[in-house]
C-alpha cells in the first residue's frame, strides 16, 4: 500500500532541504519555522502530513482538525510532543528521525560539562561587563573526575566516548545496555543505587516516560557527592524543578547546565529562579540546533515521506513510531 501525500506543512525550523526533496518527487510543502498553536489548528486541515520539530504540540485537538492527515514526521529524536495514542487511534502514522540529532545533542553536553568546570558563561557575562575578576573563577578540571551517564542509547554513548578522551572516569545507567556493550565506549554499567555516591558531574540522556519522569529528585540528589553538577540536553521533566532548584540554594547541587526544561519556553516563575541562579548555565533547547542535525533531520524525514508515496526510492528506513501503513 501506498500513501497519497500531496501536501505536507512543515513547522519549528525544519531544514529547507526537506522541502527541496519533497518537491523533486511532486510533493508541494509550506514551511512556517515559527507557528502559533491558533495558527497551526488553522492550518492542518489543508494537508496531507505534518512535520514539526519539539516548539509545536501535536496534540489531540490538532490531530483532531488535521481531517486529512496520513502522517506525522517528528523532525528529531522523541515524539514527547506527539499524541502518538491518539494518532493511532485515528489511524494518523507517526514517524521520526532517531540518530539524526544525535552528534549535536551530544556535543553540547560536552561542551555544557566544559563550561560547567571552568566557569566558561559566568566569566564571559563578567568580561562583557567591563571587569577583570580572574579568582572568581578558579575552575576544576574534569581529568580524573567521574561521569554519570543516565540513559546509554544513542546520545548517551558519543559523550562517553569523548568525555573519556578528556580523562573523566565514566559509568552508566540503562536498562537495556550491557556491561559488555558499555565497555566498547568506555563506560561501566552501575545500577542506579551505585551511581549517585560517585558521581562528580551527571547527564541525562534518556526519553521521558513514566518511568524516568523526576528522574532526578530530593532523594536522588541527597545520595550524591555534595557539589555534584547536572547536565540536561535530554528531555525538561527529567529532573523535579522544585528540588533542582533546593539543592542548588544549599550547595549539595554545585552546578547545572539545562537546555531543556518542563515547559519551553519557560515561564513558570520557579524555573526562572532556576535559570536566574548563578550556578546555572540556561539554553533554549539548542542540542538539536545545528546546520548538520537540521539537514540530516529534514532528509530522513524527507526520504520517509517520499518512500510512503514512491516505495522504494530511497534507503532511509521508515522510523515508525505508530503504524503508518495500517490500512
Ligand atoms: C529532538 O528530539 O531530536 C530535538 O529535541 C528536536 C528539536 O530540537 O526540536
Amino acid at each position: 500500500m501506498v500513501l497519497d501525500i500531496k501536501s505536507v506543512l512543515i513547522v519549528d525550523g525544519v531544514g529547507a532541504n526537506c522541502s527541496e526533496i519533497l518537491k523533486a518527487h511532486g510533493i508541494s510543502s509550506t514551511n512556517i519555522a515559527k507557528i502559533s498553536k491558533d495558527d497551526l489548528l488553522k492550518e492542518v486541515p489543508k494537508y496531507d502530513a505534518l512535520v514539526v520539530r519539539s516548539a509545536s504540540q501535536v496534540n489531540k485537538a490538532v490531530l483532531e482538525a488535521g481531517a486529512n492527515l496520513k502522517v506525522v514526521g517528528r523532525a528529531g529524536a522523541g515524539v514527547d510532543n506527539i499524541d502518538v495514542k491518539t494518532a493511532g487511534e485515528r489511524g494518523v502514522g507517526v514517524i521520526n528521525a532517531p540518530g539524526a540529532n544525535a552528534l549535536s545533542a551530544c556535543e553540547l553536553t560536552c561542551n555544557l560539562i566544559l563550561s560547567l568546570s571552568r566557569h566558561v558563561v559566568p566569566a564571559a557575562a563578567s568580561m562583557k561587563a567591563g571587569k577583570w575578576e580572574r579568582a572568581n573563577f578558579t575552575g576544576t578540571e574534569v581529568n580524573g573526575k567521574t561521569l554519570a551517564i543516565l540513559g546509554l542509547g544513542r546520545v548517551g554513548r558519543e559523550v562517553a566516548i569523548r568525555m573519556n578522551a578528556f580523562g573523566m572516569k565514566i559509568i552508566g545507567f540503562d536498562p537495556f545496555v550491557s556491561a559488555e556493550q558499555c565497555a566498547t565506549f568506555h563506560a561501566t554499567k552501575m545500577e542506579l543505587d551505585e551511581i549517585w555516591p560517585h558521581a562528580d558531574y551527571i547527564t541525562l540522556h534518556t526519553p521521558l516516560i513514566e518511568s524516568t519522569k523526576n528522574f532526578i529528585n530530593a532523594n536522588t540528589l541527597k545520595q550524591c557527592k555534595k557539589g555534584v553538577k547536572i547536565v540536561n540536553v535530554g528531555r525538561g521533566g527529567l529532573i523535579q524543578e522544585r528540588d533542582l532548584l533546593d539543592a542548588l540554594q544549599s550547595g549539595q547541587v554545585g552546578g547545572a547546565a539545562l537546555d531543556v526544561f518542563e515547559q519551553e519556553p519557560p515561564t513558570d516563575p520557579l524555573t526562572l529562579e532556576i535559570i536566574q541562579h548563578k550556578a546555572v548555565i540556561a539554553t533554549p533547547h539548542l542540542g538539536a540546533s545545528t546546520k548538520e542535525a537540521q539537514v540530516r533531520v529534514g532528509q530522513e524525514i524527507a526520504e520517509q515521506l517520499v518512500n510512503l508515496v514512491k516505495p522504494g526510492t530511497y534507503n532511509t528506513p521508515l522510523a515508525e513510531v505508530t503504524r503508518v501503513l495500517n490500512k
